[in-house]
């Protein structure tokens, strides 16, 4: 049987376009779910799009359209674009406007009622809209400029807004102590480590009822027993996990995906690991596998965002240093789990020594050998003891870094084969072997070595470079497509024993930032 994988990016709002924040949220779980269907294991991707709530009602508004025209404009021309772009192989697309969403959700809330976990009562709170968020007083922080005075979001900057209103509940408070038993039996549920220590924190202080709905706009999904009320936005997004995967409609197919595993940022660890156990809690349905909260991209300094005008759009950089070498960059330099900063000149020196340097250097070299001193035919004899133990350590690392989230992990495995590669190179100097003819023994081994070593790392990066994987395997001889070869079995590859050419991988970049 194989194993199970689902996993989910968040929901991205639709009130703007996406930034390489978005991007790298997304290629971390396509680089997840790429790595789990190479191993054979009953895959699912899921992403989509958070369309409803304040923000985008007045986004809408703002622009002189209606939220549904807003949501259906963006979905198409930017959101879905991006995957296109980013090369992501999601399964499956999720929208919140989507008839399928609204059904489970008014089942999923159904069922919460007739479980006593719902209740009417009167509220009042303070609102990021930005965050669409209650706020407690620990979130606020002193306004700067046009704000001085008041108290504003600590991640937006902007003032909250007082919410008065009657509306209905959930008893988040009464999931406290199962909550925490949940942290304890299964230490792995929140990663990484510091992100579950907040989250613990966050629960020991005691938690309050939650408001779900909403009276005074409409830009949502029904209440269904009380159709004045639109649900919560995050109470109702969380839901797209389950009623993608046939929640109340098809249990078959809800059981074969369920419990999924949510990559997510920091920043909204606390609602996928504490509100959304809670409500699976009070559904009965079993809670997630795992939630992993990533770090944040910082552009000088801070977290960067749309809103304050640090946002980078990931065409800019594709568009120099292509796709593959955008995903490369992100899952590389950035310890999956901590914050990483950005910058154009960070990002061509990696480029420049690690890519083309270092991988395209490499392959071009092997592959041209080969057919100089051999007529294309790998030497048909015994891999190096140790290049093969190279490429076997390599896997052993990889596997275990995937399965504790560590990407950036996994890829400096499979670039450990290049680097040694490159240096077995310089040390066994094939040009001078070839010009001995008692030395052609020793030349055919080191060249069957380094062909060993590139398809290995080239089944290794496939996750993270497709494009340039399916090229380097190619070029190796390897028969087929890339990704359709057993990832935990990289180093034991076996291709038609013929090398081909490799196009150019990483050409040199003159002008790494484009001027704006
Ligand atoms: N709609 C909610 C999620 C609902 S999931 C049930 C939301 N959307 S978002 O568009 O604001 O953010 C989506 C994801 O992008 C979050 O995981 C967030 O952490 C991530 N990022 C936004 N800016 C980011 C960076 N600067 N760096 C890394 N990730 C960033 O929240």
């Amino acid at each position: 049987m194989p194993e199970r994988f689902t996993v989910t990016t968040p929901i991205y709002y639709v009130n703007d376009v996406p930034h390489i924040g978005h991007a790298y949220n997304e290629v971390a779980t396509d680089v997840l779910a790429r790595w789990h269907r190479m191993r054979g294991d009953d895959t699912w991707m899921l992403t989509g799009t958070d369309e409803h709530g304040q923000k985008i009602m007045r986004t809408a508004a703002a622009n002189g359209v209606s939220p549904q025209e807003w949501t259906d404009r963006l979905v198409e021309s930017a959101w879905i674009p991006q995957l296109e772009l980013l090369n992501i192989a999601n399964d499956d697309y999720i929208r919140t406007t989507s008839e399928r969403h609204k059904v489970g959700v008014r089942i999923f809330l159904e069922r919460l009622k007739e479980a006593g976990y719902i209740y009417h009562g009167e509220f009042e709170g303070q609102y990021c809209v930005g965050c669409e968020e209650y706020k407690t007083a620990n979130d606020l922080v002193p306004g700067t400029g046009e704000f001085e005075g008041q108290l504003v979001c600590a991640i937006h900057s902007r003032p909250i807004e007082v919410v008065r209103e009657a509306n209905y509940f959930f008893k988040l408070s009464e999931f406290g102590d199962r909550l925490l038993a949940l942290y304890e039996e299964r230490p792995d549920y929140v990663q990484p480590e510091h992100v579950r220590n907040e989250v613990r924190q966050f629960v020991k202080q005691g938690l309050n009822d939650l408001s779900i709905s909403r009276n005074t706009f409409d830009w949502g999904i029904k209440v269904p027993w009380d159709e004045t009320h639109v649900v919560y936005v995050w109470f109702e997004a969380l839901l797209n996990y389950i009623t993608a995967n046939g929640y109340g409609v098809d249990d078959e197919l809800f059981a074969r995906r369920w419990p999924a595993v949510h990559i997510v940022g920091k920043d909204i660890a606390r609602f996928h690991a504490v509100i959304w156990p809670a409500m699976q809690m009070a559904a009965g349905i079993e809670i997630s596998s795992h939630v992993f909260g990533h770090g944040w991209l910082l552009v000088g300094g801070e977290k960067m965002s749309k809103s304050k005008a640090t946002g980078i759009e990931p065409r800019q950089i594709t568009e120099v240093f292509g796709v593959d070498a955008f995903r490369y960059y992100f899952m590389s330099a950035i310890a999956f789990g901590s914050d990483g900063s950005f910058s154009w000149e960070d990002l061509d020196a990696r480029y420049h020594a690690e890519l083309a340097n270092g991988l395209g250097n490499l392959a071009s070299r092997v592959i041209a050998m080969v057919h100089k001193y051999c007529d294309g035919v790998v030497p048909e004899v015994a891999v190096d003891a140790d290049i093969l133990a190279l490429t076997t350590d390599a896997v052993g690392r990889a596997e275990r870094a995937i399965d504790r989230f560590a990407i950036d992990e996994a890829v400096d495995a499979a670039m450990s084969i290049v680097e040694r590669l490159n240096g077995y190179i310089t040390e066994q100097a094939p040009w001078v072997l070839a010009k001995d003819e008692a030395q052609r023994d020793r030349l055919a081994a080191v060249l069957a070595s380094n062909v060993h070593g590139i398809g290995a790392a080239a089944i290794l990066l496939a996750p993270v470079m497709p494009e340039t994987a399916q090229k380097l395997w190619a070029a190796v001889g390897g028969e087929g497509d890339v990704l359709a070869q057993r990832i935990q079995a990289a180093h034991e590859w076996q291709g038609t024993g013929r090398v081909t050419t490799v196009p150019p991988l990483f050409p040199r970049i003159e002008q790494a930032q484009p001027a704006s």
